[in-house]
């Protein structure tokens, strides 16, 4: 592992890097096209610092999907570097990369569960990355990744239904089984992709306050893409909106911050 030095963090004055903190990410200079296709990201400059909750705002297709998984790579940039938990991610062969992946939690717009295994083995699943096989299965977990498993669904207020099959949950009870599986590979970081864009209003909201709760009681970096102003404003310290490919605004989040950002929802 490198011990690398975050140019962003140099750079910064010192007040303000006293103020946030170190640096989770850090990216500079990303840029990406799909094909021949207009450019999605155009030389985008990202700082998140460690605990901080960060939502991506933007218009539908303005790109937050994109530099989320440009971030991890799950999208290849074109140009541009990642820093990420102190990892040059660019650099990184592909295991070193798969295990700077497995401590970062990605929750999804859907959740992709396992329909037909039991909330538990899917919880069981989040530690894939670090297990391996034995977390295949809660049946054949060692009793220690299933105690964790359920103290992980206990988090999200959902260890009464261990048991059951994944497909028969609600999408709110499916978004919170997404976040235990996403607790269970003991992340440093949050990423989440417009969590909880199909569900209704009232499950939507208790779903992002408990998603952030969990990830400011533990001190983890939480990014999350949303297109709602609500969810942008109440569960975020920071919001940074997208704009043909730019980065237009990158501000704490406060009430008052409304007006501005009201051309970045559509
Ligand atoms: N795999 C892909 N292949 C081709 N075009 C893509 C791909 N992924 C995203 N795009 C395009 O990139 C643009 C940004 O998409 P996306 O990042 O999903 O935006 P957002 O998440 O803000 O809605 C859109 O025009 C979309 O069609
Ligand atoms: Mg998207």
């Amino acid at each position: 592992m490198t011990t690398a030095t975050l140019a962003a963090d140099a750079a910064a004055p010192a007040a303000r890097k006293a103020d946030r903190g170190p640096v989770a990410i850090a990216a500079t200079g990303i840029a990406k096209r799909f094909g021949a296709g207009p450019a999605v990201l155009e030389d985008v400059d990202l700082t998140v610092h460690r605990g901080e909750a960060v939502a991506l705002i933007g218009a539908n297709g303005a790109g937050k999907s994109t530099l989320l998984r440009c971030l991890l790579r799950l999208v290849e940039p074109d140009a541009g570097e990642v820093l990420v938990l102190g990892e040059r991610i660019g650099a990184l062969s592909p295991r070193a990369l798969r295990r700077v992946r497995t401590r970062v939690g990605f929750v999804f717009q859907k959740h992709n569960l396992v329909p037909r295994l039991s909330v538990l083995s899917n919880v069981v699943h989040g530690a894939l990355g670090r297990a391996g096989l034995a977390a295949m299965h809660h049946a054949t977990a060692p009793a220690t990744l299933r105690a964790e498993a359920l103290a992980s669904l206990d988090r999200v207020g959902l260890a009464h239904l261990a048991r059951q099959r994944a497909d028969t949950l609600s999408g709110g009870q499916s978004q919170r089984v997404a976040i235990a599986r996403a607790l269970m590979q003991r992340p440093d970081a949050l990423f989440a992709d417009e969590p909880v864009a199909s569900l209704d209003p009232a499950a939507g909201e208790e779903v992002m306050t408990l998603f952030s709760g969990l990830a400011r009681e533990a001190g983890l970096t939480l990014l999350f893409t949303t297109h709602n102003m609500a969810h942008a404003l109440g569960h975020a310290d920071r919001v940074i909106g997208l704009r043909a490919g730019r980065i237009a605004i990158d501000a704490r989040a406060a009430p008052a911050l409304a007006p501005q950002l009201e051309r970045f929802f559509d």
